[in-house]
């Protein structure tokens, strides 16, 4: 699924960009990428319900939880970051980062194989 692994390489990319902003103090930058990052999340996150769902994964609820999980801790990012915007660390962006990776290494993965079981 290419334009799957194309809307990953464009999240990270979003991330090294907020942790480029991070490291610059640059606020603004911060903020708005971060909100790109959600939003942008949001409607990767859609398509691959919506692939889940098409295809009957067991998994799909569960999985959702992930993703909603993903959206409200990003939220809380950006709410720390208006209450205090020089206390944003690096912290936020390793783990939005590390976040990402292992979702794409493990769960995704899984529900992955399992389309392409039902592909065959
Ligand atoms: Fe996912």
């Amino acid at each position: 699924m290419d334009f799957i692994d194309n809307q990953h390489k464009y999240l990270i990319n979003l991330i090294n960009r907020i942790h480029l902003a991070i490291e610059q103090l640059d606020t603004r930058e911060i903020v708005e990428t971060l909100l790109d990052m959600n939003a942008y999340a949001e409607v990767h996150f859609t398509e691959e319900e919506e692939l889940m769902r098409r295809y009957g994964y067991p998994g799909l609820e569960a999985h959702i939880q992930l993703h909603q999980g993903f959206i409200r801790q990003a939220e809380i990012f950006l709410n720390e970051l208006e209450a205090a915007p020089l206390a944003i660390t690096s912290e936020v962006s390793r783990y939005l980062m590390e976040w990402l990776v292992k979702h794409i290494q493990k769960a995704d993965f899984q529900y992955g194989r399992f389309i392409e079981e039902q592909a065959d």
